[in-house]
This record gives C-alpha cells, structure tokens and sequence, in this order.
C-alpha cells in the first residue's frame, strides 16, 4: 500500500485538506488533484517555466517543489488571478499582438508577468530590457518572444495611465 501525508494547501486563497504522497511534486496536486489546468508540465526540472505559480507572492515553479514542502504557504496559480485588473490588461495586451500561438507556455509566462508588473507598480513601468530578463526563465517554442515582450509593454503603460497616443 502506497504510504501518504496530509497535508492542507492554501491555494488561490481555499484550503485543502489532501492525503498526498511524500514525493508528489506541487504540480502534480495542482493539476491532477485540484484540477487547475492552467499548470503545465513540460520539463519538470525547473527549466522550461510552464509549471509557474506564485508561492508567497514570488514566482516559482511548482515542478521544483514537493507537495509537503508547500504546507504553509499561500500558493496563486493562473486560476486564482482571473479578473485581477493587472492579470485582465495583461492577458488584453496579449490577445491585441498575438502573443501566443499553441497557449503551452502562455500561462506560466502571464504569471510571471503579472509578478513583475505587481512589483513595480503603476507608477514604475518595468523597460523591456526588463521584461526580456524575466522571461528567461520561460520557454516559447512558438513565439519568438517579440510578441509576448510587446504585449508585456504595452500591459505596463497601459498600467501606468502612459497608453500610446
Ligand atoms: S515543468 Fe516546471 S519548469 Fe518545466
Ligand atoms: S506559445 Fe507555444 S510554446 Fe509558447
């Protein structure tokens, strides 16, 4: 018989009381257990970025982590900051210069994104030398990146009140 803990998830914002095994990675709960399709897995060695939530508000991806380890701590996926104003400009942003194409790594991109501009805040726009950075840590196979750096720009003056004349 397959040995497991319980543990309680704090996930976009409800908790859950599961019985998981010890080395199931937060991914893995994520999108099998709790349903949230939004978490994809492509490398499931830290690589690629699919897999990003926010856990205590910081990017990380959630392959890296164990299930048990995530005990405690508030833990945000895509799901969770559906009609934030920030997550809808961006995701507006994204639509208006087709910054995405088979949508794999979209998700984990947007979450980042939004982490970013959450943490400049309005009044400082990231620069695209910026953007460009934090997306290193998400793979686009599609893209070539041009789009979804633009997308992330415009979100970023249209955040700050500076749109395009
Ligand atoms: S699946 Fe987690 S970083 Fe690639
Ligand atoms: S849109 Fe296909 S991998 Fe990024």
């Amino acid at each position: 018989m397959t040995e497991t803990v319980q543990v309680t998830l704090l996930v976009n914002g409800v908790e859950h009381a599961l019985a998981v095994e010890p080395r199931l990675i937060l991914a893995d709960v994520l999108r099998e257990r709790l349903e949230l399709h939004s978490i994809h897995l492509g490398c499931e060695e830290g690589v690629c970025g699919a897999c990003t939530v926010l856990l205590d508000g910081e990017p990380s991806t959630s392959c890296l982590i164990l299930a048990v380890q995530a005990e405690g701590r508030s833990i945000t996926t895509l799901e969770g900051l559906d009609g934030d104003p920030t997550m809808t400009g961006l995701q507006a942003a994204f639509h208006e210069n087709f910054a995405l194409q088979c949508g794999f790594c979209t998700p984990g991109v947007l979450v980042n994104l939004f982490s970013l501009l959450e943490d400049r805040g309005p009044s400082a726009p990231p620069s695209e030398a910026e953007v460009r950075t934090r997306l290193n840590g998400n793979l686009c196979r599609c893209t070539g990146y041009q789009s979804m750096v633009a997308a992330a720009m415009q979100a970023a003056r249209s955040g700050s009140g500076h749109e395009d004349p």
